[in-house]
């Protein structure tokens, strides 16, 4: 007689508890380092309230609403989503000013974003008059709205005053829209190596702006905000004089790409985020490879860094990872053993991953939702 299995659920195990070594953390599994991630949030924003400048933190990169939380304690504004549906975990843990860095592409995105500002501040940008249209017919409350302008990125945005113009006509027709100002964002700046280079594309961003703020101002229409920036251009955003509000993101973690740029010591934020990754196989005893690939790691802007190893991160499998010694008189790791990765891109990363595990001297504090992942719409 065959045997039967009974039909029963099965839980799977916490990764951690709060209390436990973070060599109990089972793998693959984000980790926050608390100290770092706090000592990130608290220079940003001391930089951003030095400057007169409001910090609008981008929740992309955390999909986080702890982290959110923690980013308006030490003085944010708000937050940026860069999708309505991403809002929805940060206006339920009590996140009550959303700026949408990005347009609607559909009646329904409208729809939702209406239902979104009845329980929360929220703004969204325009670069078109249909946009326009579609959220003055879903509204029922009055919604903040900016209007996007393309600083070079060539990615959303329209080129110059007069378009701007253009779409005031329909934005002031509509008594529920409030024309708030511009957003101007340059994200091929933000990954220029040499901060020479960053520094002299942002300028040129933020020129293109100030030329469009200067000749709205001269038919009489005033731009209450100027939003953009990033973690890699802030220094020049901040110092530049027309930015009132920058939108960073990146900063509170850094991620393996961010790294690479050259900055000066003080815009230079701490590595905080960490894939924790185990040796889960040697082979014939030569080799490394490890339990995290493709699955745990987003890769579309280099593999991940091994953090304060001589080992190299060579290839990423679905979920494998293989790793070389940097010389061959490096020890070996061992069958078991815990490696700290340093993501490639910070923000794709989260997205693969249901929590976070904040810890502080090597011991688990809390596991935070990340709550804003996964929303493909
Ligand atoms: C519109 C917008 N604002 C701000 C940011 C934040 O950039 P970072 O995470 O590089 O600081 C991004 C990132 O892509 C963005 O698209």
């Amino acid at each position: 007689m065959g045997m039967s299995y009974p039909v029963t659920s099965i839980a799977l195990p916490p990764a951690a508890r709060p209390g436990d070594p973070l060599d109990r953390v089972d793998t693959p599994a984000l980790l926050l380092e608390l100290d770092a991630f706090e000592r990130n949030v608290a220079r940003m924003q001391a930089a951003c309230s030095a400057a007169g400048v409001a910090l609008r933190p981008h929740a992309k990169a955390h999909k986080t609403p702890a982290i959110a939380l923690a980013q308006i304690r030490a003085g944010a504004v708000g937050v940026c989503c860069q999708k309505i549906s991403e809002a929805i975990p940060f206006v339920e843990a009590g996140v009550r000013d959303i700026h949408i860095s990005n347009e609607v592409g559909s009646p329904a995105k409208a729809a939702l974003l209406a239902q979104l500002a009845r329980h929360a501040r929220m703004s969204v940008c325009v670069d078109h008059p249909a946009q326009i249209e579609w959220l003055a017919q879903a509204l029922d409350t009055p919604l903040d709205v900016f209007i996007e302008i393309n600083p070079g990125q060539n990615r959303c945005g329209v080129n110059d005053a007069e378009a701007v113009l253009r779409l005031l006509g329909p934005l002031q027709a509509s008594p529920r829209l409030r024309f708030k100002g511009l957003q101007a964002y340059h994200g091929k700046v933000q990954h220029v190596r040499s901060r020479a280079e960053r520094g002299e594309i942002a300028r040129q961003a933020a020129d293109r702006a100030a030329s469009v703020v200067a000749a709205l101002d001269a038919r009489g229409v005033r731009c209450e905000v100027v939003t953009g920036g990033g973690t890699g251009s802030v220094e020049f955003d901040l110092a530049g004089g027309i930015y009132t509000e920058v939108q960073a993101g990146s900063y509170v973690f850094m991620d393996a790409d961010y790294a690479r740029n050259d900055y000066a010591d003080a815009w230079r934020f701490e590595q905080a985020l960490f894939l924790a990754s185990r040796v889960m196989s040697v082979g014939d005893g030569s080799r490394i490879v490890l339990d995290a690939g493709l699955k745990s790691l987003a890769v579309d802007t280099g593999l991940p860094d091994v953090w304060e190893r001589p080992l190299d991160y060579v290839s990423a499998n679905d979920e494998h990872g293989i790793v070389n010694k940097r010389s061959p008189e490096a020890p070996h790791p061992a069958l078991g053993d815990l490696l700290l990765l340093v993501p490639g891109h910070c923000d794709p990363t989260l997205n693969l991953h249901d929590e976070l595990i904040a810890f502080r001297k090597g011991v688990v504090e809390a596991i935070w939702p990340v709550a804003a992942r996964g929303l493909s719409r």
